[in-house]
């Protein structure tokens, strides 16, 4: 887990469904190191923006540089072993592989056996599943479930899921984590586990951008806000620069903050 915090830079970054732009002409910067929170009304294009980042969805238009390469369109697994890696906004588990098994999974890019193997537990992935099995154990133990190694996913609280989705992105190495709700669906005891965990990754030295409808948690949780709106980027600050923008607040009126989900 030595290959933390580069840099990604949005130039321009766009991206139209036929005749809606979900985003529109997002430039910025995220520094190696960084908390950053992404919030925005529903439909501001959020999830947009990271399926555009990460090739979901090739960006109809703009620049995206992440680690000093330029990754504009670049299919989703070569921009993910760039170090780029995301969470869905729906938990992605597998539900009938163990915990311990999903983490392993999650290394997938970064070992020769693939997503096949594991299911199928080849030769290679056997091989290679004994040299992770202690850094899967060991992020099991990150992300509170070491004592969970051997139950079923589908099994675990819908907050261990969450937690386990964070793993498995972990497992893949990741030089910067987009985070898609994290805390969505969570009770607050769940939430407040799951804002410890980013804090921990945080101090760890991961880079991280996590959208939340919360703002009482991202608040208390990032040094820097992003807001989009419509697809544009609308504030870029400090929790308390963007609570007390004009631009923001009114985004929000009449457009109540709870979450739809998709
Ligand atoms: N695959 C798609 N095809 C067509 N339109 C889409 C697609 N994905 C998103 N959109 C549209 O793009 C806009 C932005 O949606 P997006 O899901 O990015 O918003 P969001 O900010 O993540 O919202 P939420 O907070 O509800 O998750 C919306 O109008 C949505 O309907
Ligand atoms: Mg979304």
């Amino acid at each position: 887990m030595s290959e933390r915090g580069a840099t990604l830079k949005l130039d321009g970054v766009t991206l139209d469904f036929g005749g809606l732009r979900a985003v529109d002409n997002v430039t910025t910067t995220i520094s190696g190191g960084e908390l950053v929170g992404l919030i925005g009304p529903n439909g501001a294009g959020k999830t947009s923006l990271y399926n555009a980042l990460t090739g979901i969805y090739p960006p109809t238009a703009g620049k995206v540089v992440f680690d000093g390469v330029d990754i504009t369109g670049m299919p989703p697994h070569k921009i993910a072993a760039h170090g780029l890696v995301r969470s869905f906004q729906l938990v992605s588990v597998f539900p009938d592989m163990t915990c311990l098994e999903n983490v392993l999974a999650g290394f997938h890019s970064k070992t020769r056996s693939g997503t096949f193997d594991a299911l199928f537990r080849t030769e290679t992935f056997k091989r290679e599943r004994k040299d992770c099995l202690e850094a899967a154990r060991l992020i099991l133990k990150k992300v509170g479930l070491e004592r969970k190694a051997s139950v079923k996913a589908g099994n675990l609280s819908y907050g261990e899921r969450k937690r386990l989705d964070i793993g498995r992105a972990v497992a893949a190495a990741p030089k910067m984590l987009l985070l898609d709700e994290p805390a969505a669906g969570l009770n607050p005891v769940e939430r407040r586990e799951l804002a410890d965990l980013i804090l921990t990754l945080h101090r760890d030295g991961y880079t991280m951008v996590v959208i939340e409808h919360d703002m009482k948690l991202i608040m208390g949780l990032v040094e820097r806000v992003l807001v989009l709106d419509r697809g544009r980027l609308i504030a870029d600050g400090t929790p308390q620069q963007v609570q007390n923008d004009e631009k923001v607040i009114t985004a929000y009126i009449g457009r109540r903050p709870g979450h739809a989900g998709n």
